[in-house]
């Protein structure tokens, strides 16, 4: 399976941060926004992955990421060069995605969860059409939201509904079989002229193949779209990694644990942040399975 970031659009609601920069760069806490959304495709032992984002601002995810060798994976770089929709990315990854299924991952979405890489893997692994990860929220109409009937399927999704019919947000993680592509590229832009992925999960609803996942209570999905909850995002990285003395979203480690690289990989990559800066002291306990 493949994995796109999509980190592009305008990120309007949090300049002037974004005035010169990503959104997606911005810190959430100690990491780049982007290490969280990038963390979570690793974790589901996706190590081809494209990052699209816009011609200003993709010299920055290079300069950051690299071609990710170091982290044991291959990442290539892709513009989008004006936000044409979340659905858009499926058109900008085409050739990239090949024939393969993929992952589509929102750049700004924040998740945590001692069971998320378990059941990401095990839908990856039992993918057939579309599955998308539902969240129980208190303000549904700021996202796409999941109509659900007997023992939970998914019976509609609407996207920012003024009246929502359930409190259950459609998070910003996708997982498609490769006709997604041809889906994408059938769609027709919506009336703010953008293809809206909501449309593109309804396609595969209609056939009857869309499934939807509740991640539920156990996970933790956060918003980074406002000053407001950015703020409150990285405060809930600082208090879970201080609180516990391990980190959220530690690409270095993440890519360790998962078998990317090996010892040797990771006595490399300490050696390049400073074996006494706090990083470097934190890979050091990894590596000496201290943690
Ligand atoms: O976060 C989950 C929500 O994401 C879903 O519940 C909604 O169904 C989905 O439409 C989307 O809603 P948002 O209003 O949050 O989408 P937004 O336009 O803010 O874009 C989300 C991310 O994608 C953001 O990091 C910017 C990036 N983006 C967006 C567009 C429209 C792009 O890179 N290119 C684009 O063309």
């Amino acid at each position: 399976m493949k994995g796109i970031v999509l980190a592009g659009g305008s990120g309007t609601r949090l300049r002037p941060l974004t005035t010169i920069t990503s959104k997606h760069l911005l810190p959430v806490y100690n990491k780049p926004m982007v290490y969280y959304p990038l963390s979570v495709l690793m974790l589901a032992g996706i190590r081809e992955i494209l990052l699209i984002s816009t011609p200003e601002h993709l010299p920055g995810f290079r300069a950051l990421l690299g071609d990710g060798s170091r982290l044991g994976l291959r990442l290539s770089y892709a513009v989008q060069t004006a936000p044409r929709g979340l659905a858009d990315a499926l058109l900008v990854g085409g050739e990239f995605v090949g024939d393969d299924p993929l992952a589509l991952i929102l750049g700004d979405n924040v998740f945590y969860g001692h069971e998320l890489p378990s059941v990401l893997r095990d839908e990856v692994g039992k993918l057939d059409g579309c599955t998308v990860f539902g969240y129980p929220v208190a303000d549904p109409e700021r996202y796409g939201v999941a109509v659900t009937g007997e023992e939970g399927r998914l019976v509609d999704i609407e996207e920012k509904p003024a009246r929502p019919r359930s409190n259950l947000a459609v998070t910003g993680l996708y997982l498609y079989d490769n006709v997604a592509l041809r889906y994408a590229a059938e769609l027709t832009p919506s009336a703010r002229g953008e293809l809206e992925i909501t449309d593109l999960n309804r396609r595969f609803l209609a056939e009857g193949r869309a499934r939807l996942v509740n991640l539920g209570r156990g996970t933790a999905w956060l918003d980074t779209g406002t000053p407001d909850s950015l703020l409150e995002a990285g405060v809930f990285v600082q208090v879970l990694e201080k609180r516990q003395g391990v980190q959220i979203a530690c690409l270095e480690e993440v890519a360790y644990r998962m078998g990317y690289i090996d010892d040797h990989g990771l006595r490399e990559l300490i050696g390049q942040v400073g074996p006494v800066t706090e990083e470097g002291r934190y890979l050091v306990r990894v590596l000496e399975a201290a943690i």
